[in-house]
């Protein structure tokens, strides 16, 4: 028996990275796991293929966010998926990063399609879910360190700004059915939102020397903590941001 056997999950953005990872774990745990994806069909269907290889439960879920109709889509393919089970646990993780939204060159149409994606999305799909959530259930927002620090992608640091306060809003709301909100923060994670730091030791040395424990994460690294939070373990922690960055700008920058 493990920490959530017997109970199901809805990951958003499941198919690469961090949501890939958070999947796989949320399987390891016991979970049957919705992966949901946008448009990466071939990813999508290997984290569905690595829960399985492993023993877990996973069905993949291909809804593109931002477009219209995107949560109505997704309800009748997770109630598919589910085949009337209730949904205990949702990770709304899917995000996209604009690299030219920022205060000189974003536009009206950048703003909405990433608003559209990182706040519209969890915010209608959250009240969606709570018609399939138990009293009990667990809801984690992943949200980004550039809440707290200045970045140039001035679009997407007010989409995390936007998600943290929904979340919450959202756990005092939620207190009264036992449901617990909470917001994971990662830092400088390698996945294809960083191709950057990919091949280029230079500029892993460098992140290096602005992290006290002296490395850039893993997706393992923020999984692990999501499945804390989704866990028994973390039953009275509700409204609460956990920044997971290793000790990102903790203090002066620590040459490697
Ligand atoms: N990586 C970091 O350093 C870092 C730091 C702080 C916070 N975060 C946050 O962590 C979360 C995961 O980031 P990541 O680095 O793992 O990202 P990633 O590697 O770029 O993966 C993004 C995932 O979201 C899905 N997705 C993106 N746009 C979508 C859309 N319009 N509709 C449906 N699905 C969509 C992608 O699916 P498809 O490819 O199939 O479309 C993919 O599964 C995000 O919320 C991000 O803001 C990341």
């Amino acid at each position: 028996m493990t920490a959530l056997t017997g109970k199901t999950a809805l990951v958003t953005g499941a198919s690469r990275g961090i949501g890939r990872s958070i999947a796989e774990r949320l399987a390891r745990e016991g979970a049957l796991v919705a992966v949901h994806y946008g448009s990466n069909h071939a990813a999508a269907k290997e984290t569905v293929a690595a829960i399985h290889e492993a023993g877990g439960e996973a069905f993949p879920l291909h809804v593109p966010l931002g477009v219209e109709n995107d949560v109505d889509t997704l309800f009748v393919g997770l109630e598919e998926g589910l085949n009337g089970r209730p949904l205990d646990i949702l990770v709304n993780n899917a995000a996209v990063i604009d690299y030219d939204a920022t205060i000189e060159k974003a536009t009206p149409e950048l703003y909405e399609r990433v608003f559209a994606v990182n706040v519209r999305a969890p915010l209608f799909i959250t009240q969606r879910a709570l018609a399939l959530m138990p009293d009990g259930g667990r809801i984690i927002n992943v949200s980004s360190g550039v809440t707290w620090f200045a970045t140039p992608e001035i679009v997407y640091a007010m989409t995390k700004g936007a998600l943290n306060v929904f979340s919450r809003s959202l756990a005092h709301s939620l207190g009264r059915r036992n449901i617990t909100v909470n917001t994971v923060s990662p830092g400088i994670t390698e996945t294809d939102m960083n191709e950057w730091l990919r091949g280029n030791p230079e500029t892993v040395r460098q992140v290096a020397t602005l992290i006290s424990l002296g490395r850039h994460g893993q997706p393992a690294d923020v999984a692990d903590v999501v499945a804390f939070f989704a866990s028994p373990d973390a039953r009275w922690i509700t409204g609460q941001v956990l920044d997971v960055n290793g000790g990102l700008l903790l203090g002066a920058p620590v040459q490697q």
